[in-house]
């Protein structure tokens, strides 16, 4: 949520700027600016609505020679996306200026005090007051920038990442962090930061991630210090990015989304190297095998996340319930962090986050934490704070995921949660030998399946030609289909705005039956299985209804074919891996149906890839 970059040494920090900016887009893209030092120590200050590439039009040919400045990209919290509203903002003084990721609770109160001392403030964010904030401290206290910032933020509720310029000191930058991601890049002879590394990987390896309750003194002449907000002296540790470039280009796919919706074979085989053999018999998760005993003796396990990753939660308790025979729920994690859960000493959470950045999830493992549990993880990106807030976990390894809408992490996340879950049945022995065998057999084809599965493409497009203009559709599946009904719906309303619902099938009479006419297309995973007869009798009373039933079937399934009015074939497959085959072909009729629509698939309207605001 929001992009931050920063940068400082001799490079042009213009081209810097914009060029992470652009890599930063997906967190946000309402509004973008930049604000720079100039060579006669002014600022040179743009900032519009609307994307980055409108940025640089507003900026057009005029020359921009600085060698250091701060960028941002906004999502809006506080105040409609507009140009006033939009990062860098000055100081009253204009001495300084600040970028800000995050929300400030208390800036209601600040604003009310400041304008009691003479400030005027022009926009409607909280990231002005802080600014204003800043200032004052730092005239009342007669103290450097840093000092001010550190004495500022003491007077600070909320969640920031923040940095702050004084056009006076153009070899200096001042960075903090609370709940929000910063990191710092160190240059050969300059610094970067960025809200993630996207921006950094392209100049240096060497990255040291802001704790909370840090800030950042970073200048040209001192070099990086780092201290707590009471002062205390942190000595910076840098570690080694893994990022390749490549990984964040689109590789000559027309959006982000597809590109990451077609790495799936190789991105689920990357999320199992080293962690299963079939002809070994061998399943394992290394981040977590000290924990297994522990999972294993637990009370229950609870499942936090959000949206597509509380989906893949959903698989994970079917699979866990199933194979390991322990008790798991699964919950929304901005739920959960406020109804007051009961939660015991020998409870295992396991948050499940692509982002490892998600507030809402991060808060409640805090919440967890105080009441003793034992905090498990799966992540997508390395060292996000939530790998680094949690006791242990597994990466999914798929790389980074650019566009919005998740794809690639959400059948890495449930391929990690099969792994666990089959490690969990060996150990406690729930699963007959044999049994377990093929199954591992089973999970390490799944990628080649999904390469299959992929094929489906060109029938995806062309039942996303007929049913484009539709304006709510239905997601109907049961058993382990269920969540795949879930995050069929969701991915077709967050990138094509068609109303979109995914129920367990069997409760469609309970309700959603009400909205079957001929103008609804139902959207079944009816593939072999235990409850294929029963997923029968469902598209019958949809049928029945003059319902358009299109069917995700298994392969060479001819009885399917006959009573639907479409059908796309996966690969047959166990039952418990069907998920991450199924979902395939609604990842890729959404894509279809907002491309057709003229929608902005990569970046999609009012959405953020990392939710740092709850
Ligand atoms: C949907 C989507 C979101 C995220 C959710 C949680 O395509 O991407 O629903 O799944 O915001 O994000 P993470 O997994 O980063 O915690």
């Amino acid at each position: 949520m929001c992009g931050i970059v920063a940068y400082v040494g001799e490079k042009n920090a213009y081209e810097i700027l914009i060029k992470g900016l652009k890599r930063l887009e997906y967190r946000g893209y309402d509004s973008a600016g930049v604000a720079m030092i100039s060579n006669n120590h002014e600022f040179l200050h743009y900032k519009c609505k609307g994307k980055v590439s409108n940025l640089e039009e507003h900026v057009g040919q005029q020359s921009v020679d600085a060698h250091i400045g701060i960028g941002h990209t906004r999502w809006a919290t506080h105040g409609p996306a507009n140009d006033v509203n939009a990062h860098p903002h000055l100081s009253g003084n204009e001495e300084l200026a600040l970028i800000h990721n995050g929300i400030i609770e208390n800036y209601d109160v600040l604003k009310k005090e400041l304008t009691s001392r003479g400030h005027n403030f022009v926009s409607d964010t909280d990231t002005e007051v802080l600014v204003h904030l800043i200032e004052e401290v730092k005239k009342q206290e007669d103290v450097g920038l840093f000092e001010a910032v550190r004495l500022a933020l003491h007077q600070v509720t909320g969640a920031y990442a923040i940095v702050v310029i004084d056009k006076s000191n153009p070899r200096e930058l001042i960075a903090a962090k609370k709940s929000s991601p910063l990191v710092i890049g160190m240059g050969e002879d300059d610094f970067f930061i960025g809200s993630d590394a996207t921006p950094i990987v392209e100049y240096t390896n060497n990255v040291v991630y802001l704790e909370d309750g840090e800030i950042a003194h970073i200048s040209l002449d001192t070099g990086l210090k780092i201290r707590k907000l009471d002062n205390k002296v942190i000595t910076p540790t840098i570690q080694e990015l893994q990022i390749q470039l490549e990984a964040l280009e689109k590789g000559g796919y027309e959006h982000f989304m597809l590109k990451e919706i077609f790495e799936q074979p190789k991105t689920i085989k990357d999320c199992m190297r080293g962690r299963i053999s079939a002809q070994k018999g061998h399943v394992s998760l290394g981040g977590i095998l000290d924990y297994q005993d522990k999972i294993l003796n637990a009370r229950r396990m609870i499942i936090i996340a959000c949206g597509t990753s509380w989906h893949a939660g959903l698989v994970g308790e079917y699979l866990l319930e199933d194979l390991a025979r322990i008790p798991v729920e699964v919950e929304y994690a901005s739920e959960f962090r406020y109804r007051n859960p009961v939660i015991y000493e020998d409870d295992v959470v396991l948050a499940i986050s692509q982002s490892g950045e998600t507030a809402d999830t991060l808060a409640a493992i805090k919440l967890a934490k105080e009441k003793g549990a034992t905090i498990l993880g799966i992540c997508n990106v390395v060292g996000s704070t939530i790998s680094r807030e949690t006791h242990a976990g597994s990466y999914t390894h798929a790389g980074p995921e650019i566009g919005v809408a998740s794809t690639k992490a959400f059948t890495a996340q449930v391929t990690v949660l099969s792994l666990l879950a089959l490690m969990l049945a060996k150990r406690k022995g729930t699963v007959e030998k044999s049994r377990l065998n093929r199954l591992l057999f089973e999970l390490e084809s799944i990628p080649d399946k999904v390469t299959e599965a992929l094929k489906t493409d060109a029938a995806c497009e062309l039942i996303s030609e007929i049913y484009k203009n539709s304006s709510n559709a239905l997601y109907l599946g049961r058993g382990y289909s269920f969540p795949v009904a879930l995050e069929g719906a969701l991915k077709l309303k967050e990138i094509s705005y068609i109303h979109a619902e995914g129920y367990p099938a069997a409760e469609m009479k309970h309700g959603p039956i009400a909205l079957i006419d001929e103008e609804m297309p139902v959207f079944v995973v009816a593939t072999k299985g235990p409850s294929y007869e029963k997923v029968i009798s469902n598209i019958q009373e949809v049928k029945a209804r003059k319902g358009k039933v299109i069917v995700i079937s298994t392969k060479g399934d001819e009885y399917i074919k006959e009573m639907a009015d479409h059908y796309i074939e996966i690969p047959e497959t166990e039952e418990m891996f069907m998920p991450i085959l199924a979902t395939i072909p609604f990842q890729l009729l959404s894509y279809h149906m907002a491309v057709m629509r003229g929608c902005n698939v990569d970046q999609p309207r009012n959405l953020a890839k990392a939710v740092t605001v709850e």
